[in-house]
């Protein structure tokens, strides 16, 4: 089928290399078929899924069976994240490395079973203690097992244990707004995170990427450490480039996330970053949960949001806004993340052919995001109402056309990208 491009802008295809699709384990939140229908119809034509699934992506077995269970729902092309879980399975890290595991994801400062399984369903205080967050000694080992494999070590960088110590009274208080929330100190969460994460990857020799780096101090750490010359990477979402705590009034709950949306100095710190090649990747951190989930106490609801339907619109709507060109648009969206995750030229870059990965992008259209037109399962979003300039308009998987002019394919035709 041809596309006429005449006046668009021709990309090569953007990518989103942070997704929580829920499949297998809780699929009434979300599943791969609609995680990844949505990311064909917001423009892109590669994912990256999250590790944090039940059963989880620990082990070779379990990643060839994700592979298996995913392939078949796919709409755009795929990549695997593999799960750092401690002595739980550092043993397995080689394997998933050579079975080709994009990258190795570790939740830093949380309870193996908080993280991994109990975010996606409800709060349960009785699973709590399963197994404690890791102490540093255990941690490092990971820096070092990893290293070895010459990919990137991917660290959710929160610092639980300060952000619980410090709301504990507030919480005993019964205060349950975001202001509350904000006592937790999760700047300096995020920064304590980072600084060990760069201390630990200096030493080991590891890739270091800071996961969805939310604060202006985080920003300001990675610069540093790049300028002394060591490899480290990061990542932001939209969320923290265009939500602050000032908009928890308009939104309310359903922008709860973790790491939590920061404050206006840090949307200007994380734009900066991107401005200067401090932040490489946007990304979404597409978590879904049920509607039903998500409303009620800002306290107890789990956290995380639909995203992967509108990474690619709100980026191309920084351009308008001159943020950013479309250069570096494609660089965000598309050849930075494929060539940190060593999927490059094979992804991310231009293809002349039959066989191209291609957005294509009017900036000329405007939009209005409307919550229920969104293809995921859940419809949670804190970008309902948002009117955009630009648009993607075609998404074209190895040649074959998944979307156009917003109408998207039921057909599922992705594959697996291994590094
Ligand atoms: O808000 C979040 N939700 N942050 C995470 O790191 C995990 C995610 C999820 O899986 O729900
Ligand atoms: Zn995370
Ligand atoms: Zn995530």
């Amino acid at each position: 089928e041809e596309t006429d491009a005449t006046g668009l802008h021709v990309f090569p295809g953007f990518m989103d290399v942070h997704i929580h699709s829920r499949d297998p384990g809780a699929t009434h939140k979300e599943d791969f078929y609609h995680s990844t229908w949505a990311a064909a119809a917001g423009g892109l034509t590669t994912v990256f899924e999250m590790p944090n699934t039940n059963p989880p992506v620990n082990h070779v077995e379990n990643f060839h069976k994700q592979v298996e269970n995913l392939q078949p729902k796919a709409h755009v092309d795929f990549a695997l994240w593999a799960i750092c879980l401690g002595h739980l399975n550092i043993n397995e890290i080689q394997s998933l490395h050579e079975a080709g595991a994009v990258a190795f994801k570790f939740f830093w400062g949380y309870a193996v079973h908080k993280k991994t399984y109990q975010l996606m369903y409800n709060y349960k205080p009785e699973m709590e203690d399963v197994i404690p967050p890791f102490q540093d000694g255990e941690v490092y080992d990971m820096f070092q097992e990893v290293a070895k494999t010459g990919k990137p070590f991917a660290i959710h960088a929160e610092n639980n244990e300060l952000i619980q110590h410090l709301t504990q009274k507030v919480e005993e208080s019964g205060r349950r707004d975001y202001g509350a929330l904000l006592q937790g100190r999760p700047n300096l969460a995020e920064a304590t995170t980072i600084q060990t994460g760069i201390s630990f990857a200096k030493d080991a020799g590891t890739r270091l990427h800071v996961l969805h780096v939310s604060t202006e101090e985080g920003v300001e750490l990675i610069r540093q450490a790049q300028q002394e010359g060591y490899p480290i990477t990061s990542e932001t979402c939209p969320h923290f480039l265009y939500l602050s705590n000032k908009d928890f009034e308009k939104i309310g709950p359903h922008m709860k996330v973790y790491p939590p949306v920061k404050y206006e100095k840090d949307q200007n710190g994380l734009w900066k970053g991107i401005a200067d090649g401090v932040v490489s990747v946007a990304c979404s951190d597409h978590a879904p949960h049920t509607e039903e989930e998500k409303d009620g106490d800002l306290w107890s609801i789990p956290a995380g949001m639909c995203g992967v339907e509108t990474l690619a619109p709100l980026m191309i709507h920084a351009v308008s806004e001159g943020r950013i060109t479309p250069y570096e648009l494609g660089k965000l969206l598309s050849s930075q993340p494929a060539r940190l995750f060593g999927i490059y030229p094979q992804k991310g870059s231009l293809q002349i052919g039959t066989d191209a990965d291609l957005t294509l992008v009017d900036f000329k259209r405007q939009k209005t995001i409307h919550k229920h037109e969104l293809h995921s399962k859940s419809k949670v979003t804190p970008y309902d109402g948002f009117q955009l300039q630009g648009a993607p308009v075609a998404t074209i998987v190895r040649g074959t056309t998944m979307m156009k002019d917003g109408a998207v394919t039921e057909e599922p035709a992705g594959r697996v990208v291994k590094p």
